[in-house]
């Protein structure tokens, strides 16, 4: 398969999309980013890297972090994160808050905010410097070392938190959080800040397609820890549309409010890309229709 023309097809294939959809517009510096752009890449188990589009556009990762926190907890800690968090879909927004009430302070899942200020919390423990230890990560996978987060997209987001803060906060009441609120909000806020570009999000995704094998040759999970954490982003990691994400794309998948996409095709390759125009559930409107281009023309699916 000629990989490198079939991401210039798709380039093609998406320009209706492109644009289509809203830019998440709750702090300033993502409401201002040009709707109108779309990248992809995509890196083969083995290493090759193949882009097109706007994949060299540096975009605010945002939710897609939320995996990479997740390893770093389960490479560190084993199964402990499982007692803390649920691993079930929850239907819901990702920043709802209506279930972690009535589920007495466990959430669903390790993708949903709620979820996802308990994996920081525990990576604040084990680490001592939760965004650095994702960023460090990032920076490994790429041999990148500039990859870092953007300041100013934090302290906007640490401004507007106010619902963060509250998942937080009804954490801690229910005893679900290890460190103070302030301190594990800093730290979330920060690795969702993370800026990179479609290439180095699909380089940083490949050990998700490879059973768990970094870069260097050493494990970053190991096989059946990383067969578990594609699971839950199949079923998880596009919120309220995972199930529409499963139907249409057929890959575990992950999505950021910046407009990525990351998906993985066990053992065969890791795949991001990139249109900041959201749909209803904060999943780009261009990015899930490029994958969904992708797996129907290539037959890579998990189904
Ligand atoms: O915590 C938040 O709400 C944002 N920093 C991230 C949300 C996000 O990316 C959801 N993804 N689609």
């Amino acid at each position: 398969m000629d990989i490198q023309n079939l991401l210039e097809d798709i380039v093609g294939a998406v320009q209706p999309h492109v644009g289509q959809g809203k830019v998440a517009d709750y702090i300033p510096q993502l409401g201002a980013v040009d709707p109108h752009q779309f990248g992809i890449s995509l890196v083969t188990r083995e290493g090759e890297v193949f882009s097109a589009g706007d994949a060299h556009v540096e975009f605010s990762i945002q939710s897609i972090s939320k995996v990479f926190a997740l390893a770093l907890v389960l490479a560190a800690d084993g199964d402990h994160i499982w007692k803390r968090v649920f691993r079930e879909p929850s239907g819901n927004p990702f920043n709802s808050l209506v279930q972690l009430e009535s589920e007495e302070g466990i959430p669903r899942n390790p993708f949903i905010n709620a979820g996802a200020i308990v994996v920081t919390d525990r990576l604040l423990s084990l680490t001592g410097d939760a965004a650095k230890a994702v960023r460090e990560l990032m920076r490994q996978e790429t041999s990148k070392e500039s990859i870092d987060t953007d300041h100013v997209v934090a302290s906007s987001e640490l401004g507007k938190g106010h619902r963060n803060a509250s998942l937080a906060h009804f954490l801690a009441s229910c005893g679900n959080l290890e460190n103070p609120v302030d301190d594990v909000l800093d730290s979330y806020a920060k690795q969702c800040a993370l800026a990179m570009n479609c290439e180095d999000l699909a380089l940083a995704t490949r050990f998700l397609a490879s059973n768990g094998l970094g870069s260097d040759g050493t494990l970053v999970l190991s096989p059946a820890q990383t067969k578990r954490i594609n699971a839950v982003m199949l079923t998880c990691g596009t919120y309220d549309a995972a199930g529409e994400f499963a139907y249409r794309v057929g890959l575990p998948g992950k999505s950021g409010v910046g407009g990525g996409i990351v998906a993985v095709v066990p053992n065969k390759c890791s795949i991001s890309v990139w249109s900041p125009g959201l749909g209803r559930s904060g999943n780009s409107v261009a990015g899930v229709a490029a994958l969904d281009e992708f797996t129907t023309r290539t037959g890579w699916s998990v189904f």
